[in-house]
């Protein structure tokens, strides 16, 4: 079931560059928290923290807490490959396996973790299109490739891929910036949907988007630029989109920005 994110103290680093600096923040268990902030504030940056994606990237380093509940995601043993079955990501650009079947695009992450039946695997498939919305349009072709659904669809069939393997928390990293505004208000929909059963997290620079799907807002910015990234503040979405307590939060919300 969905849980809760507690980050403290949270610094990322590029080799000997520091990205982000000292993030501390809770996220409680089916909200929305939407990250904004300018172009390199490191919010994509943050978020991979969030599932250890961020190690991945040579030279790549953490300092500081994550804690899913009860456990630091990154405590000793913990096993990076379970964590990010735990914390599913979907990317900017829908990134379905090319070759691969609409079907087999959604059942990828289940047979890699476990051996189920034909029947299992064909309920989940459904299931998970139907969670993400895409079942009636792809019902009559799952045999087809992923890659020739649209772009919304395919970022669709991504969070049903995302979905299969019931995730915990949900990370989006401007999940709607390749999509026409039909296919956003489509993804849009669905993350209302999704809160339900997920905890999610979505960088958008879309400051509407960020106003419509999410509960809580947090909003980074750069002291300078060589600087690493920093929260600024963290709030209630309302209260971030209509009175933040920070200047500089203001500035940005309201495009009066550098
Ligand atoms: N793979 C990488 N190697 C080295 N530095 C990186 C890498 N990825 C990001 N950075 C640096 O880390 C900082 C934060 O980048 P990040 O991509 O997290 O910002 P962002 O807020 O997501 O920006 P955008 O809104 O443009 O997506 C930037 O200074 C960036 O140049
Ligand atoms: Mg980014």
């Amino acid at each position: 079931m969905a849980k809760r994110i507690d980050v403290s103290g949270l610094s990322a680093y590029y080799g000997s560059h520091k990205a982000i600096d000292d993030i501390s923040m809770t996220v409680e268990p089916r909200s929305v928290t939407a990250f904004i902030g300018p172009s390199g504030c490191g919010k994509s940056t943050f978020l991979r923290t969030l599932n250890r994606m961020h190690e991945v990237t040579p030279g790549g380093r953490v300092e500081g807490k994550v804690m899913l509940d009860d456990e630091n995601l990154y405590g000793s043993g913990v096993d990076p490959v379970a964590v990010r079955r735990t914390v599913g990501m979907v990317f900017q650009r829908p990134n379905p396996f090319p070759t691969m079947s609409i079907f087999d695009n959604v059942a990828a992450g289940l047979r890699l973790n476990g051996s189920y039946k034909k029947s299992e695997l064909k309920d989940i498939v459904e299931r998970s299109l139907k969670g993400a919305n895409l079942w009636n349009e792809v019902k009559d072709r799952l045999n087809k490739p992923g890659s020739g659904l649209s772009g919304g669809q395919q970022q669709r069939l991504c969070i049903a891929r995302a979905i299969a393997v019931e995730p915990q928390v949900l990370l989006m990293d401007e999940p709607c910036s390749a999509l026409d505004p039909i296919s956003t208000l489509a993804i849009e929909d669905l993350i209302g949907e999704l809160k339900e059963r997920f905890t999610i997290v979505i960088v958008t620079h879309n400051m509407q988007q960020a106003a419509r799907v999410s509960d809580r807002t947090a909003f980074f910015n750069l002291a300078a630029v060589g600087q690493p990234g920093k929260l600024v503040e963290i709030d209630e979405t309302e209260r971030i989109f209509s009175n933040p307590s920070v200047q500089a939060t203001e500035d940005y919300i309201s495009g009066r920005f550098g």
